[in-house]
């Protein structure tokens, strides 16, 4: 008996100590990644944050970074796609992104993003994890003619907007996250972080 109390007492310490050198870590991992544009592997799994440059992403194209292990999304919409996410509030689950999905900084407008053209979103399906797909062609055969571009998840059939709006119906609960983000500035986008706690 005595045992377990010294024991769970240790291992209580232990705990503390762990995670005092965890956040003291954190803290030394973000300062030479603000000055690097390939933060280390180590930084990379503690959760560091990510600086991506948009400037060369065009109309269409997507980006893909890691964050704390997951696939982070930045894709740029065009006039048409920002004009066509408009109209699709009826086909959605959540047009409002009304579930907390997002920051608060983030609105619930169509386009669900700080700077409209450019969406950021956690990959990963709300249903059971899979990895969506890119699918920004207009009406291919697989998807069907209402169609606009969005992703597709293959394990279960979930679609989602060019937004990460769930579309109705889909087995995915609610839209895809997007994570914390701000713009250090017009082009650069620092995933991982609000801007208040950067
Ligand atoms: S994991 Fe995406 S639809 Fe099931």
């Amino acid at each position: 008996m005595s045992n377990d109390g010294v024991n769970k007492g240790r291992r209580r310490l232990l705990i503390g100590a762990t995670s005092a050198v965890g956040a003291v870590g954190a803290v030394g991992a973000a300062v030479p990644f603000v000055a690097s544009w390939n933060p280390s592997a180590k930084a990379k799994t503690a959760g560091a944050p990510v600086k991506v440059d948009v400037s060369k992403l065009e109309p269409g194209q997507q980006a893909i970074v890691q964050w704390r292990g997951k696939p982070v999304w930045l894709v740029r919409r065009g006039p048409e796609a920002l004009a066509d996410l408009a109209k699709l509030d009826d086909t959605l689950a959540d047009p409002k992104s009304e579930v907390p999905q997002q920051p608060s900084y983030v609105p619930g407008t169509p386009a669900r993003a700080i700077r409209e053209d450019i969406a950021v979103l956690v990959g990963i399906c709300t249903h059971l994890g899979c990895s969506p797909t890119y699918r920004p062609e207009i009406a291919p055969e697989d998807l069907g003619p209402q169609w606009v571009g969005g992703f597709y998840c293959p394990c279960h059939g979930s679609r989602f907007d060019l937004s990460g709006r769930v579309v109705k119906s889909s087995p995915a609960p609610t839209n895809l996250v997007v994570p914390p983000h701000f713009y250090e500035s017009e082009d650069v986008i620092i995933v991982g972080v609000d801007q208040e706690t950067a």
